[in-house]
């Protein structure tokens, strides 16, 4: 879906100069329902007008305004008689576009700050001595002609700035991070003096997005593959509803997959889809594929690369090569560099990349505007089952990574084994809040026990639950050690070729998540 939503719900851009808090932006923007996005920092001024927004917003960003080379947006985006909200290096560039004065202070702020905001309608409801996070090396010294200074701390004296007149404020400080309690406060103000009604609702979304979906595709066909991940199957769910029968699956069994899973995604598809889900078992093309092989980058190079012959053998078979949908979602479209100037942070591909080669006349992403809690959102919306939705995430090269050493059917059954039981009881204890992730690797090692009478020389099952918030950096998870008991006693009794099971105590960085 290359076309912009619908123009007739409101909408605030959000000019990014590349902030590492931007998206955070846009979602607590999204989450006060009004639909927010983000766009380049010198995106035209008439694609900007195009979109009609009730408001805007400037980003902070890592450069100098003082600098020649500085991020700059037009002109005119202060002209354009909507309010404006510059956020830190926002602020600065609002203040020096105008004619103010922006300099490095003798006494930088950086973290929590103690801050006074006036009695203005942008802080309302907000105590006037307040907590805010500041990050900035330099700060507006004089404001252009017709501001006032709305918040200030002793070392900042232009904290926040305002000009009622022609509704442009700055604020130094970051109202996005929840180091700022009351910053919610602040968007929420925003859009008030935007005018906003606040109508954007997931429900919305849908109708907008099947619209879109129909218009783009008309009565061609699409193809979806599927991996049983969340974004893909709300696409598959979106696309269903947009265009019914049109639509094909394609769900690749490489047999690295956890217990139950394939099971899982044909239950939820097979009524829907009918002959239209196309299963590949290609459990054996995999394993023949991997045999012997020791490497992490290795496997996954291999994998990537079967999987992507798998897809094209699949789709060349189903002959629906009209359009091909992806489940490519808002974080990746940033990331890739494409919505935003923050530098190209990574390449999107789906999992194992897709056939270049294949005749598609186009591409739907229906989900190219979403974040990740709002896939979920939409996912239950759609009533698609609680734990497809919540689903953990799950490397595409699958238990190939939680396998040290070369895989084997019999290596893969331990695994699946193990992390079912492990899966089974942190359900059963309630302990899926406390951990973003949790999965049994199969160590390469084997060690002596007694089983029995008996002595055993058998496998290490290491368990690994982490907490994290965005998979960069996780803490591993302090389980109650009456259930860690429980999963060790189960695993043991219940895999075979398993007589130890060791606690993975380590945080990310150093190790990573996967033990591969
Ligand atoms: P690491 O191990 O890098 O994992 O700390 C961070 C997150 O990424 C997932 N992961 C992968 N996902 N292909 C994927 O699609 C991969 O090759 C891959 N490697 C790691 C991992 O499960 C965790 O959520």
């Amino acid at each position: 879906m290359n076309q912009q939503l619908n123009h007739e719900r409101e909408l605030i851009v959000l000019l990014d100069f590349g902030a590492q808090y931007s998206q955070l932006i846009a979602r607590r923007v999204r989450s006060l329902n009004v639909y927010c996005e983000i766009m380049p920092h010198n995106a035209d001024i008439e694609k900007i007008k195009a979109q009609k927004p009730k408001g805007i917003i400037l980003s902070g960003g890592p450069a100098s305004v003082l600098d020649e080379g500085a991020p700059r947006c037009d002109k005119g985006v202060f002209n354009l008689g909507v309010p404006v909200l510059g956020i830190c290096y926002g602020m600065q560039l609002t203040a020096q576009t105008l004619g103010g004065t922006v300099e490095s202070p003798q006494e930088r702020e950086y973290g929590r700050v103690m801050i006074n905001l006036s009695a203005h309608p942008l802080f309302e409801g907000m105590a006037s001595d307040n907590t805010v996070w500041m990050s900035h090396t330099l700060q507006v010294v004089k404001a252009p002609q017709g501001f006032v200074s709305v918040a200030g701390t002793p070392h900042c004296p232009w904290g926040g700035m305002a000009n009622d007149q022609k509704r442009i404020y700055g604020i130094q400080f970051h109202p996005e991070v929840t180091h700022t309690p009351q910053g919610m406060m602040i968007f929420d103000n925003f859009l008030r003096l935007c005018g906003c009604q606040r109508t954007w609702k997931m429900a919305s979304y849908i109708e907008e997005a099947c619209a879109l979906i129909r218009e783009q595709v008309g009565d061609k066909s699409v193809l979806l593959g599927l991996s049983g991940g969340v974004d893909s199957a709300v696409a598959a769910s979106l696309l269903y509803k947009a265009v019914g029968e049109q639509l094909t699956c394609v769900f690749v069994d490489h047999g690295l997959l956890r217990k139950n899973e394939r099971e899982e995604v044909e239950a939820v598809f097979r009524p829907m889809l009918k002959e239209k889900l196309l299963v590949m078992d290609a459990r054996e093309r995999f394993l023949d594929k991997l045999a012997g092989v020791v490497e992490p980058e290795q496997k996954r190079k291999i994998i990537g690369k079967e999987f992507v012959e798998c897809f094209r053998d699949m789709a060349l078979q189903s002959g629906k090569l009209d359009f091909l949908a992806q489940g490519t979602i808002y974080p990746d479209v940033i990331e890739s560099g494409v919505g935003s100037s923050a530098a190209v942070i990574k390449s999107h591909h789906n999992v194992g990349g897709l056939p270049k080669d294949l005749p598609f006349c186009g591409v739907v992403e229906p989900l190219r505007y979403l974040f990740k809690d709002e896939v979920r959102k939409l996912g239950e919306e759609l009533d698609l089952p609680h734990e497809m939705v919540w689903r953990q995430p799950f490397p595409g090269p699958g238990l190939a990574i939680r396998i040290i050493g070369d895989i084997t059917e019999e290596k893969l059954q331990i695994v699946r084994d193990s992390d079912l039981i492990l899966r089974q009881e942190i359900a059963k204890n309630n302990l899926t809040d406390k951990a973003s992730q949790y999965f049994t690797v199969l160590t390469g090692l084997r060690s002596v026990g007694v089983m029995g009478d008996e002595r055993s020389y058998d496998y290490t099952v290491a368990i690994r639950v982490v907490n994290t918030d965005d998979f960069m950096t996780a803490d591993w998870v302090r389980m109650p050690y009456e259930v860690m008991d429980i999963i060790s006693r189960r695993i043991v009794n219940e895999v075979r070729h398993v007589n130890r099971v060791v606690y993975d105590v380590t945080s990310k960085p150093p190790a990573s998540i996967e033990w591969e």
